[in-house]
């Protein structure tokens, strides 16, 4: 693939190229020297139009390790405040024959809009509502780390389904790979018709907790809530209805993972002891997306698949 716009596009097979490919990266990230020279000469562009701690960092890690030249462009500091639009900044920063652009956007589709229109490779770092496909893969890649399999696992993801790209790339991601995904959240918070990408919706967290292997709670997309419609219970409420607490986390297998993929927000969807508990996988996670990154962009910078997968 040129561009990765989302997992929507990518098949069973591809998806495991992608995470054999970042399990051979990976180790290169606990070396006293972090950096290999397979994608020197490649100039990569980070252009993020919307705030992120976990994704813009670790592309540009994963771009360093890879000894490319990686370039940081956030919308509040760039001529976007001054009212270019989008294709014009795009088209000038592919002035400067950069290899690839990671772009994330608050509005869905932006990356593909880009894609169409550049010559150079798009990644997306995540488009308003729609995909955040590295994420996706990151969080399959440590659960695969985990527990030695993909196929047949039980996953609950629980929260702001409506709103959460996370959660979108996950189900495209887990059903492809033949994972069980089960979602629950506030009725507001799920939309209608989400089954028919092949998820089970529980109408309780209980519900989609119970025997689950791996439990992915997600944050309130504040951000993304619709103007005008009274879509938001108070935080209080949500936290009793779809907040993981130890005694939520007992009805899942002893050996569940609990994963969120950050920024958190600690006693709302997630009390404190169980985001710091010994089930929990988040930092992995974060650490994992890095090695994911990392095989993102060799593989669309034309990089074959390591011969050992
Ligand atoms: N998970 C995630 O996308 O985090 P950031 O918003 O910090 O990049």
């Amino acid at each position: 693939h040129k561009h990765i716009l989302g997992i929507e596009q990518l098949s069973r097979e591809d998806i495991f190229y992608i995470l054999d490919t970042a399990e051979s990266f990976k180790e290169i990230n606990t070396r006293e020297i972090k950096k290999v020279p397979t994608l020197r000469g490649k100039t990569i562009i980070n252009l993020f139009f919307e705030a992120s701690t976990r994704t813009r960092t670790s592309f540009e890690i994963a771009g360093k390790r890879l000894s490319a030249d990686t370039i940081n462009i956030s919308a509040s500091s760039s001529s976007v405040v001054k009212g270019e639009t989008l294709e014009d900044t795009a088209r000038n920063i592919e002035a400067m024959h950069p290899d690839i652009i990671v772009m994330r956007h608050g509005a869905s589709g932006a990356p593909h809009y880009l894609a169409e229109r550049l010559d150079c490779s798009v990644v997306n770092a995540g488009d308003g509502a729609h995909e955040h496909p590295s994420q996706a893969l990151l969080d399959l890649f440590t659960m695969r780390e985990k527990k030695g399999r993909l196929e047949g696992l039980e996953v609950a993801i629980v929260g702001d389904i409506t709103h959460s790209r996370v959660a979108r790339s996950n189900l495209y991601a887990l059903t492809r790979v033949g994972a069980r995904v089960r979602l629950s959240g506030p009725g507001t918070m799920l939309p209608p018709g989400i089954d028919r990408l092949g998820a089970t919706v529980c109408d309780s967290l209980e519900a989609a907790v119970e025997g689950a292997d791996v439990v992915m709670m997600l944050r309130i997309q504040l951000e993304r809530q619709s103007r005008g419609g009274p879509l938001l219970p108070s935080l209080r409420e949500y936290s009793r209805f779809y907040g993981l607490t130890p005694e939520k986390l007992k009805l899942a297998r002893p050996d569940a993972l609990v994963m969120h993929p950050g920024p958190m927000n600690r006693g709302v969807e997630i009390a404190s002891s169980v985001a710091d508990g010994p089930q929990n996988v988040i930092l992995d996670q974060v650490e994992n997306g890095v090695a994911v990154r990392m095989a993102l962009l060799y593989l669309v910078a034309g990089g074959e698949a390591p011969a050992n997968e």
